[in-house]
């Protein structure tokens, strides 16, 4: 349904190693046309993007839109092996997709193996054509996409885990903007600036693009309003402090209604999982007023530094996720036809017979592995899903993955070790066009409970509650926001705890759901919804391109 002022967006993204120094050492680092992080594309709602995507690096490579809907067209979401083969080194292709009803702020990211450690860039969608958001218009508008950055190849960290069994390395830094700040070495001079004019408001667009990390976000001394999160629109409030887990992106106003001066933007872990390593460095941008007067605008004087939450302050991680409304009433399915419980967690892999001992560094001499329904997800290697569910091709995957855990247990108790093997396989859940989904995302607490970002493909999705231990249908219905519950593409799933999703299977395809943590998806936190088409024209997939990679 093109209006008559929708526009045709044309870009080419050249995938390609690319000289980077950060922390005083200069790495190789995969690109899209040698910029890290990569081009920001603006585009108005309603607009088409076409964009070439050539591949001259030597890893294969696929490129995902994160958290747009592509109404039909799942040949260009991306994620290897699930929608597409991967673009080998020296060949492209051309990702071609609407945006339907879709305002605010995504991004894109590589979908393949750790790649998108570097090769991510924003995607932000403005109003159409003569329309305005629903809040006052902002004076400015600045992306700030949060970053991890390892002093190493990322791709060596992931195949070195992989090989072991042990957990990945942690990062080195955080970034914002592809800098990780003056409290780094050989940062500071790199250090993002945001400059500001007192009394105006900006439009601060934050996305976590972290690999394995949930971030706690603060600019000091000021206040920010959300007013959207993951494209959608929320009824507006007001916070010193946002937590985002990897995929998800908050919109915020903040007012400089302060003295004029530099204030650091900060962001720095929120890390729920007990005991288990992560990075805790602190990456900073800096606000800076303008009018600042001169003594405070050089570098001598140190930005003022906003207090941040311990890393384990889930009640404040808390007290964020369950703030969210959407801005009125939803039209919120009430008939369920598919009633999911979904457990989302760690496990262990003993060590195969035979195997070298250096294979099985986990754990006590194990693997270490993850899943959805004691289901360790693993992708195909010779067709993507959607081509063998699309070509008939048997032998690819199979359609029984579980409605509910295959055991009943305390999900988030002491769990017998006898329940932390999970199986490896490719299982999909079949939906009918149409058909209206619940899902109860409940957390484990195998090998250690943390919070799980957990993203949905191909769909925007209400998030109706969220609480800890186990999800109890007799009380916890009752705590369901059935009136204005945010739309989300990504969840937060809390630590030891449980999320509740609905969505209608409008969008027919194949389509990924997984932690966004790529430790966690690497190790197979992941399923797929196959949605078949309906009878109608606009319910059915178009055909796939005819540039779509083949393995
Ligand atoms: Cu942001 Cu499956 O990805």
């Amino acid at each position: 349904m093109q209006t008559t002022n929708a526009k045709v967006h044309y870009h080419d993204f050249v995938v390609q190693a690319t000289p980077v120094k950060r922390l005083c050492k200069t790495h190789n680092t995969i690109t899209v046309n040698g910029m890290y992080p990569g081009p920001t594309l603006e585009v108005n709602n309603g607009d088409t993007l076409v964009v070439n995507v050539v591949n001259r690096a030597r890893y294969n490579v696929t490129i995902h839109w994160h958290g747009i809907r592509q109404m039909r067209t799942g040949w260009a979401d991306g994620p290897e092996f699930v929608t597409q083969c991967p673009i080998r080194p020296g060949k492209s292709y051309t990702y071609r997709f609407t945006i339907e009803g879709q305002e605010g702020t995504l991004w894109w990211h590589a979908h393949s193996s750790w790649l998108r450690a570097t090769v991510y860039g924003a995607l932000i969608i403005h109003p159409k054509e003569g329309d305005s958001y629903p809040f006052t218009t902002p004076n400015r508008e600045t992306a700030l996409l949060l970053g991890e950055w390892w002093d190493a190849n990322p791709i060596d960290v992931v195949r070195q885990a992989t090989r072991t069994g042990a957990a990945p390395n942690v990062s080195d830094a955080y970034t914002i903007n592809g800098q990780p700040g003056d409290l780094y070495n050989c940062s500071t001079k790199d250090t993002v600036i945001v400059p500001v004019d007192s009394g105006e408001t900006n439009l601060l667009r934050v996305v976590n693009s972290a690999l394995n990390q949930q971030l706690f976000f603060k600019v000091a001394n000021h206040k920010l309003t959300v007013v959207g999160a993951d494209a959608s629109y929320v009824k507006p409030f007001t916070t010193s402090v946002l937590m985002l887990g990897p995929g998800q992106t908050t919109d915020v106003l903040i007012t400089a209604d302060q003295p004029p001066a530099r204030y650091y933007i900060a962001g720095q872990a929120y890390a729920s999982g007990q005991g288990a390593p992560f990075d805790n460095t602190t990456t900073t941008a800096i606000l800076e007023y303008k009018s600042a007067p001169c003594p405070a605008k050089g570098a001598t004087i140190k930005p003022v530094m906003p207090a941040m939450p311990a890393f384990n302050d889930t009640a404040t991680a808390t007290a964020f996720t369950t703030s969210f409304r959407s801005p009125r009433q939803v039209p919120l399915p009430t008939e369920i036809d598919h009633n999911l419980l979904f457990t989302v967690g760690l496990g262990l892999i003993n060590c195969p017979p035979g195997a070298s001992s250096s294979t099985c560094q986990g754990p006590n001499g194990t693997r270490f592995a993850a899943s959805m329904n004691n289901e360790s997800f693993v992708l195909p290697s010779n067709f993507s899903l959607l081509q063998a569910h699309q070509q008939g091709i048997p032998g690819v995957f199979t359609t029984d993955f579980p409605a509910n855990p295959p055991l009943t247990f305390d999900y988030t108790g002491n769990v017998s070790r006898s329940l932390w093997q999970p199986i490896k396989g490719t299982k999909l859940y079949k939906l009918k066009y149409g058909e209206t989904v619940q899902l109860v995302l409940q957390g484990t607490s195998i090998f250690t409970a943390e919070n799980h970002p957990i993203h949905l493909h191909g769909y925007d999705f209400y998030i109706l509650a969220e609480g800890f231990g186990n999800f109890d249908p007799s009380r916890d219905t009752t705590k369901f926001n059935l009136v204005d519950p945010p739309q989300r593409n990504t969840a937060s799933v809390p630590v030891g705890g449980w999320t509740v999703i609905r969505f209608v299977a409008d969008n027919p395809g194949v389509w990924l759901m997984h932690c966004h943590l790529d430790a966690h998806i690497t190790w197979g936190l992941a399923m797929a919804f196959l949605v078949e088409n309906g009878l109608g024209e606009l319910q059915k997939i178009e055909p796939p391109p005819a540039d779509l990679p083949l393995c």
